[in-house]
This record gives structure tokens, sequence and C-alpha cells, in this order.
């Protein structure tokens, strides 16, 4: 098969779910000595281990399940006021956005969605654009890094100087980011920052962190985890360790995942996919006669660009093109509906060559102007 969509739930190697059993077995064996006696010390040694990674700090790492409960529990535990803005842009991840909205409706603050057309000119468009929305309202700006559909790198820098110089709050998106470009969190400086480990680290399903800044008042105090268990307000991050009985076995075997990804090269690899992800653009794109949606600086190792058949732009088709390909071709690719328009993502990771895209331009090519829906 051509895997081509790393990038919606990735692939977790047999060594790091190998690691996974190993914990799930050591709880089984003895649940009371493993729950009480290893699993706090355990976990915190995984966040350590995370954090450095991150560039932070054990302490300010705080596991959750993903990056949708991270964002949660920061939009949650927020004291919003009636008028209060939410700023974000219209790339907002859906579920993230329908959190936003679920918190404004419950506490009367508004919700701002600023528009950035895709294709995009660049980083300074998206800023100009998020900055002509801030306003004396604003309360909090949630920023993706990477977006999901447009697979855009945002200028996260550049936004949180702008937000936190209007003493405006930042929670950071990083869904897709950590495995996929080297972080440097407290370089942010912003007040949160979530990603998850099951996509681009490799880690397994039900792995992701929040990161509050220490530097950052509101950052670690009055932030709760969406699950409220034993240990409220005992402090972050003990809060978020322990949310009841359940499999914690995704999150202690982050570590191995990390030294999967350190064994595969570390920051070379990261490298390598994104390489790979542009050249394998750039096959598309001279076989398809189809142009790129964002310059070369806004790429990572997911890409989109837009599909280049003559389908009447919904949902439903995009997933009837992504079934098809599958189908018939065993490629697997994400196919998507934004802003009236159909596009595709591809992804490059260190199981991928070059002939994955050539591949894929063929099928696109041969199959499509003869019958739409592909093969
Ligand atoms: C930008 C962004 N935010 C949030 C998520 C949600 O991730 P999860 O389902 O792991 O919570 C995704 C998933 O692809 C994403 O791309």
């Amino acid at each position: 098969m051509i895997f081509l969509n790393h990038g919606s739930f990735g692939a977790t190697p047999r060594r790091v779910l190998r690691a996974q059993q190993d914990w799930r077995l050591a709880l089984e064996r003895q649940p009371i000595h493993f729950m009480i006696d290893i699993l706090p010390a355990a976990l915190r040694t995984a966040a350590s281990e995370l954090a450095a990674f991150l560039g932070a700090t054990g302490q300010d790492v705080a596991f959750v399940d993903n990056a949708t409960t991270g964002v949660n529990s920061v939009l949650r535990s927020l004291r919003l006021q009636p008028g209060d803005e939410v700023l974000t842009t219209s790339h907002v991840y859906p579920a993230v956005g329908k959190t936003i909205s679920y918190v404004c409706r419950r506490t009367g603050a508004v919700p701002v969605h600023v528009a950035v057309p895709f294709p995009c000119a660049g980083p300074q468009e998206v800023v100009d654009r998020v900055v002509r929305a801030m306003t004396p309202r604003t309360r909090l700006l949630v920023i993706d890094h990477i977006t999901s559909a447009t697979a855009l790198v945002l200028p996260v820098h550049e936004l949180t100087r702008e937000a936190r110089q209007r003493g405006i709050l930042v929670l950071v998106d990083g869904a897709h980011a950590p495995g996929m470009l080297p972080l440097d969190l407290p370089t942010f400086a912003t007040d949160w920052y979530t990603g998850n480990c099951h996509k681009w680290l490799c880690g397994c399903k039900g792995s992701a962190f929040l990161w509050g800044n220490p530097e950052s008042e509101a950052a670690q105090s009055d932030i709760h985890p969406p699950v409220i268990s034993h240990f409220l307000d005992e402090n972050w991050p003990a809060e978020f360790d322990f949310i009841g009985t359940r499999d914690y076995s995704p999150w202690l075997s982050v570590p191995e995942a990390l030294r999967f990804l350190q064994d595969l090269g570390g920051e070379r690899v990261m490298e390598h996919n994104r390489i790979l992800a542009r050249k394998g653009a750039l096959v598309l794109q001279s076989t398809l006669g189809i142009a790129p949606a964002a310059p070369e600086s806004m790429l990572g190792s997911i890409i989109t660009l837009p599909w280049p058949g003559t389908e009447t732009p919904s949902d439903e088709m995009a997933q009837d093109l992504r079934r098809a390909l599958w189908e018939n071709h065993r490629i697997e690719l994400m196919v998507l509906c934004f802003d009236g328009r159909l596009w595709f993502r591809i992804s490059a990771h260190a199981y991928n060559e070059i002939d994955d895209y050539e591949r894929l331009a063929e099928v696109l090519q041969t199959h499509l102007p003869s019958r739409p829906g592909v093969g």
C-alpha cells in the first residue's frame, strides 16, 4: 500500500507497541502496587523525557489523551466573561472550533473566526489578518501551529508576540508539530501549547501533552483536566496525572517513541520528511498542472494541494474519492473540502519514497479525466 496520510492518526511502530504492552502487563501483574507505588513516579519520568525533547521541564508538562483534550482543559477552565472574545482563524480544527463555541455559549463570550484565505500568500498575510482582528475585548487567541486541512505552518512566534503585547492569552494547538518540527517550547512564550505524541512522534494512540508556561501567571493555576478526580486543586500537573482508573500505557510508552524517533535520526528524519513532502508535492504539481497553495516557508511534512478533478466539492464527495483511491489503488490519501473547493493532503514519513507520489500522480492523471470518482 501507499500510505500518504500519516497526519490523521499517525502510525505506531511495533517496538513502541511492545513497550506499551509491557506497561499493561506490569499493571495487570499487580494492579495495586502498580497504581499506587509505580505509576506516579513513572509518569513523571516519562513527562521529563518528553519535556527534554520539547526544550521544557517535566514539571510544566501534563499528559493528556490528545490535543482535543489539551484544548478542552484550557478552554473549559478559563473564567470567560460575557463579551470576552476568543479569537481564532478560519483554519481552526473543527473539534477545537466547536469547543470554542461551547465555552462561549456557556459564558456569553464571543467566538471570532478571522478569515485567512487559502491559497495563502505568506506568513505576513496571516499575521496582518489576525492582528487586525485583535480588540481590547480579545481575551484568548487560539492558534494552530500547523493547520489541519490546509497544512500551513503558521507564524506562531509573531502572533504570540503581538497577542501578549496586548495582554491576550495564547493557546497554541500544535497537534501535528511534535516530531514534524523541532520544538523549543519556551521560545514561543505562549501561555499554553498542546501537542500530540500519537501523530509524528509515532507514539501510541491516546498520548499527548499540555505545556503550561511557568513564566505565565495564568498557565498553571486553576487549569483543570476535563475529568475532575482525586487530585483536584493539588497543583499542576498532579491533577492531570491521575484521572481515574484507566490505561496509562500510552503516556508511559512515550519515552520509547522518543527513542525510536531518535534511532531513526531525530531532527534529521524530521527534515527528511519535510523535504520528501516538498519533492512529492513538486511531482504532483508538475504532472497534474496544479499550483502550490502556500510558499515553501509555510510547509511541513503534510502539504495540501488543489484536487485536479472537476467534481462538485462536498464532504461526501471527498470521502468517496478517498475510498475509491484506497479500494482501487491501495493509496491512502486525505481528500477534503475547504472553503468550497476540493483539496488533497499528502504526507511524508520515513516509510515513504518518492515513487509513492509518482504513483499517486499517475493514478490521478490516468483515471481522473476518464471517470470522475477515480478509477
Ligand atoms: C490542528 C489540529 N488540532 C487538533 C487535532 C485533534 O487531534 P486529536 O484527535 O489527537 O485530539 C488535529 C487532528 O488532526 C489537528 O490537526
